[in-house]
């Protein structure tokens, strides 16, 4: 594996192996690698015959600045991690060298109504600079596959409507949550909770999962008003929002009738920790 730090250095790499017909599959990452990106870098090194890994903390999607300061990197041991995965390259960028001109949002994406809801109406700005982001990913890596995961639910409906809204030639791969032995989706931000929160955390998928249960015989308000209850019933768990959507649209469903597809999305601080996590109810 090639640890890549400098954009121009990439360029020529991937100019080099598109011109020998090589295909490219890129994971972007924050770093602070766990088995959930690990399950991502796996199945894009079985599916492509380069895989580009990106560890890099963008600042332009974090519209918290604890949230950005607090956030967890352990750059040498994902790079020990992705070397050891098969990765061809691990790009990591410093700040200038993704953005030369100051880390600021430098144009409007068109990112349809699936980013104003959830987390585009918690983190204002947020979804905008992940697209920032991933479209300049995109432009430097020209992947022909790049890999997401459901944890992030909302997020890859969002990079869909902007590969398509930019003309972007990609093919955006979604993958399943890994979560712990005890339920609880792994997550980078996982690293920050004190042993005590640790321990109640696994009780959001516990709820998720009851709710599923409950929703065979329970009105949409009934379900989602006994999740919400179930979660903040643990000292120490708050949930932020809870919704339950069509996972196409993103917008809320009244009954369970109303789409063949629906997700429940929900947002729980650990103590000042933000942890997401969402569920299939059909
Ligand atoms: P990050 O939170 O580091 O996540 C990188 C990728 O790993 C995302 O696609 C995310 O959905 C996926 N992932 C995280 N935890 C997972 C889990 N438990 N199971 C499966 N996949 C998981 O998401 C971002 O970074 C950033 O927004 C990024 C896309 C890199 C843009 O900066």
């Amino acid at each position: 594996m090639i640890i890549i730090n400098k954009v121009s250095e990439l360029e020529t790499y991937v100019a080099r192996e598109r011109n020998n017909g090589r295909s490219i599959g890129l994971v972007p990452t924050m770093g602070a690698l766990h088995a959930g990106h690990l399950s991502l870098v796996e199945r894009a090194v079985k599916e492509n015959d380069d895989v580009i890994v990106s560890v890099f903390v963008n600042p332009t999607q974090f519209n918290n600045p604890d949230d950005l300061a607090t956030y967890p990197r352990t750059e040498e041991e994902d790079c020990r991690l992705l070397a050891k995965g098969g990765v061809s390259v691990a790009f990591v960028p410093d700040v200038n060298e993704m953005y030369p001109k100051g880390a600021v949002h430098e144009k409007d994406f068109e990112l349809g109504t699936a980013a104003e809801v959830m987390e585009g109406k918690f983190r204002p700005g947020h979804f905008q600079g992940v697209a920032q982001i991933v479209s300049r990913l995109f432009e430097l890596c020209r992947p022909n596959r790049a890999y997401f995961g459901e944890k992030d639910f909302q997020q890859i409906a969002v990079i869909k409507n902007m590969v398509e809204s930019e003309g972007i030639d990609v093919d955006i791969i979604p993958c399943p949550i890994k979560r712990a032995d005890d339920g609880l989706a792994l997550s980078s931000r996982n690293a920050l909770l004190t042993p005590e929160q640790r321990a109640v955390a696994p009780a959001i998928y516990k709820a998720l999962k009851e709710g599923v249960e409950y929703s065979k015989s329970h009105t949409v308000k009934e379900t989602h008003d006994m999740i919400v209850n179930a979660v903040n019933a643990n000292a120490g768990l708050e949930t932020e929002y809870l919704e339950i959507v069509d996972a196409r649209t993103l917008l809320p469903v009244e009954n369970w009738e109303e789409s063949p597809e629906i997700q429940g999305c929900i947002t729980v601080y650990c103590g000042k920790v933000r942890l997401i996590d969402n569920i299939k109810f059909r």
